[in-house]
């Protein structure tokens, strides 16, 4: 067992040695709990977009503005402002996005939390932060740290010369850390770990492992925002230095030319700071004493600050000027030679040992220094394509600026899901881009109740659809939504198209067939002069075929619809990024299983989390879907029913009765497994995603409530909730702009 590293023995509530220290591998189900109303001092009704509506964006503009540029004496600014500053802040928050699971991202304010607060990439953003609090402490609720944290770099920018592409608010913060995310499974953070390969599946050659980087990180060392600033591992390795670059901002959907606009953009800005040696710095905030207030990584040579500041203990200065929007970085990149030097920590580092020294010192008017440059920065000149990129950015100046401008919005709003959930004045008014999934305008935002009822009915009568595949097609479309940046879900019936169309969970063949007749309805209904969307008709055939079992158990129910979907087109659909909406495992379908890292039921709690179910809601739709029959290939895994299509709690009452008749099916990797009869029959078959549920202690006392003799009344009730806030997750067009979770 684990029982950390921590000396002291706490003897009150939560000390000791805790469950999940025993039991390493249990099932971890905190993830469906966390933020919860009890952690938000705001209240679950809290609305943020009505709060945010009071703010005066051009007084908290000038506001920013003024903090920016007046120096406080416990942090002094270099050269007398912290755009630069900010501009990492905003950088580092919405950094740590990574397209596969969309988690990660400044969406939720989270480096106020633990780990982030304590990354060494983020050393000295806890200043940052403290420099902004006047702000936060000014508009309060109206005001969320997550926005002001980018709005901050967003108006630095903007105020050193750089004309933004616009902005949008609307991030709610949340309020402790997210425990959702896999942040890699070393027990170090960088630098200690100079030899790390965990995340490399033990690879230590970096000139060819870049790809190996386990998915879904997006950096390539624990505690790093994405590269190693040295080379991997220290190594002052330019070239290959680019590879982690390349694979790192890919995961991000970054391509090379935004990659290259975002660095060169970026560190056209300020400079690095490791003045003095490393070995003067105190504990990360997170390790350091409560005297220092939330604060950490405490300098205690010459000032601690200033001339003598130290961040990643790298000494380095782009620009000539650092505090205005210009090609100077570029400039320097490549036209200089740059010569392998040691900053004064001793990290490698390069210099252009023969330029005159013309970059200013921060603090010392007159001072100045010879250009130098990051080996990552190096990067960008010595990659073929990168150079350029760089030489094509340094060539066009207007060129470059607009693709910073598209790049760097990007990166701030690409967690921040549908158009609809953006706040503020400064919104562009042009036509959406490709990665924020644009959907048409409404055609219509009701439906009559008797055509909802009339379509319910063609549904079900049309030829080859029935309550299976009529479930499934449903959960397809709406469950590929995710929390993490808001992608996905039923609206744009993007099912019907590709990526989705193919992904082996949807059952391509039997999800065509399905498709097919939902147009054929959809055809008909529109000949006489109404219109109804694919989109809300996959969604009404999972109502209709619901209502039906419902009816077939003998309950009368209406499943909630919320019409008013839309249909995208393919040319709506960036192709290669929804390929990350792709599940591995729908356990909630019995579609795949584990891998070699995740067990099949821990797949089915992440999907769960990305969805926000609770356990209560995960539980009893998989009681429900098993007995729908629910399963993505029609197959008779976890059905534990004689009675499939039935809205009945068989599949607890099965579950829960059957004593210890379980056993692996040979063959199978404890994937698959049957219980046998009294005579030695086999009665059911059952998958992991089936059997946790009498096996976990938490989600058997869960089930025990929908098996037991009182309980078929409330599993109804409760799947029908549950179904229909996953099929309306993504409709923030009709629930307005609302929370993260
Ligand atoms: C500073 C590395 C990408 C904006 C720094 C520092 C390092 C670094 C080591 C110095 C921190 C310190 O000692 O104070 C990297 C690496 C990148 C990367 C390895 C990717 C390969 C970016 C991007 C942006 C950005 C994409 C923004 C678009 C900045 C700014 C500073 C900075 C503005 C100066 C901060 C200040 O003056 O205090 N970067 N960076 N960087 N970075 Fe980056």
């Amino acid at each position: 067992p684990d029982f950390g590293t921590c000396p002291r023995k706490s003897t009150v509530a939560g000390g000791g040695t805790r469950s999940r220290q025993w039991w390493p591998c249990e099932l971890n189900l905190a993830v469906l709990r966390q933020f919860s109303e009890k952690s938000n001092p705001f209240g679950s009704d809290f609305d943020y977009a009505s709060a945010f509506s009071k703010i005066d964006v051009n007084q908290l503009k000038k506001d920013i503005t003024a903090v920016q540029t007046t120096s406080q004496d416990w942090w002094p600014a270099d050269f007398g402002n912290y755009g630069p500053f900010f501009i990492r802040l905003a950088w580092h928050n919405a950094g740590t996005y990574r397209a596969v699971d969309g988690r990660g991202g400044a969406g939720q304010g989270q480096q106020r939390f633990a780990p982030l607060n304590s990354w060494p990439d983020n050393a000295n953003l806890d200043k940052a932060r403290r420099l902004l609090w006047p702000i936060k402490q000014k508009y309060g609720a109206a005001l969320s740290w997550a926005d002001l944290f980018v709005f901050a770099g967003n108006t630095a920018m903007e105020n050193m010369g750089f004309p933004t592409y616009g902005f949008g608010f609307g991030r709610v913060d949340t309020w402790q850390s997210d425990e959702g995310i896999y942040w890699g499974g070393e027990q170090e953070m960088f630098p200690e770990a100079l030899n790390n390969v965990v995340r490399y599946n033990g690879s230590t050659d970096f000139t060819t492992r870049a790809d190996e980087l386990e998915s879904p990180l997006g950096a390539v060392s624990m505690g790093l925002i994405y590269v190693d600033p040295r080379g991997p591992n220290g190594t002052p390795d330019t070239k290959a230095s680019a590879l982690d670059i390349r694979e790192t901002f890919g995961r991000m959907g970054m391509d090379d030319e935004e990659t290259v606009a975002l660095i060169a953009g970026g560190h056209a800005f300020g400079k690095t700071h490791g003045a003095v040696a490393g070995s003067n710095i105190g504990p990360e905030p997170n390790a350091a004493g409560i005297e220092l207030q939330g604060l950490g990584w405490k300098n205690s040579f010459g000032t601690g600050n200033a001339d003598d500041a130290y961040t990643s203990g790298l000494e380095v200065i782009w620009s000539r000027t650092p505090t205005k929007w210009a090609n100077e970085f570029l400039f320097s990149l490549l036209n200089n030679n740059f010569t392998l030097t040691k900053s004064p920590d001793g990290a490698p580092q390069w210099e252009a040992l023969d330029a005159n020294a013309s970059y200013p010192d921060p603090f010392i008017p007159g001072k100045f220094r010879r250009p130098t440059m990051l080996t990552s920065d190096l990067g960008l000149r010595d990659d073929p394509v990168y150079n350029n990129i760089s030489k094509t950015f340094l060539n066009d100046f207007d060129y470059f600026t607009e693709k910073f401008g598209l790049a760097w919005y990007k990166l701030l709003h690409r967690d921040m899901g549908p158009i609809s959930r953006y706040l503020g004045p400064e919104i562009p008014k042009k036509a959406p881009l490709i990665w924020q999934d644009p959907l048409p305008a409404p055609a219509y935002t009701t439906l009559a109740a008797c055509d909802v009822s009339s379509l319910k009915s063609q549904i079900l009568a049309a030829p080859g659809l029935n309550i299976s595949n009529l479930v499934t097609t449903a959960w397809g479309s709406a469950s590929t939504f995710r929390i993490s940046d808001k992608r996905g879900g039923a609206n744009g019936a993007r099912i019907a198209l590709q990526p989705q169309a193919s992904f082996a969970a949807n059952n391509p063949t039997r999800l065509a067939a399905v498709i097919k007749a939902l147009k054929g309805v959809q055809t008909k209904f529109q000949s006489s002069g109404k219109k109804v969307s694919l989109a809300d008709l996959i969604v009404l055939g999972g109502a209709a075929a619901i209502e039906k079992a419902a009816k077939a158990a003998g309950v009368t129910v209406t499943v909630p619809f919320t019409p008013g979907r839309v249909d995208a087109t393919q040319d709506q659909t960036d192709v290669s990024t929804f390929a990350f909406l792709q599940p591995q495992a729908d356990g909630f379908r019995n579609f795949g299983h584990g891998t070699a890292s995740s067990l099949t039921e821990e797949l089915l709690v992440d999907k769960a989390a990305l969805l926000t179910l609770s356990p209560p809601e995960l539980t009893v739709l998989i009681g429900g879907f098993r007995a729908l029959s629910a399963n993505f290939d029609g197959s008779s895994t976890g059905i534990l029913t004689s009675r499939p299509g039935t809205l009945t709690n068989d599949f607890f009452v099965n579950l829960l009765g059957s004593y210890a008749t379980w056993s692996v099916v040979n063959g199978t990797n404890e994937e698959l497994f049957q219980s046998t009869n009294s005579a030695g029959k086999v009665q059911w078959t059952a998958s992991r995603a089936d059997l946790i549920f009498g096996s976990h202690p938490e989600l058997r006392a869960i089930s025990e409530v929908y098996g037991s003799s009182d309980g078929q009344s409330k599993f109804v009730t409760d799947f029908i909730a549950a179904w229909s806030k996953v099929m309306d997750l993504d409709r923030y067009d009709v629930k307005g702009h609302s929370g993260p979770y």
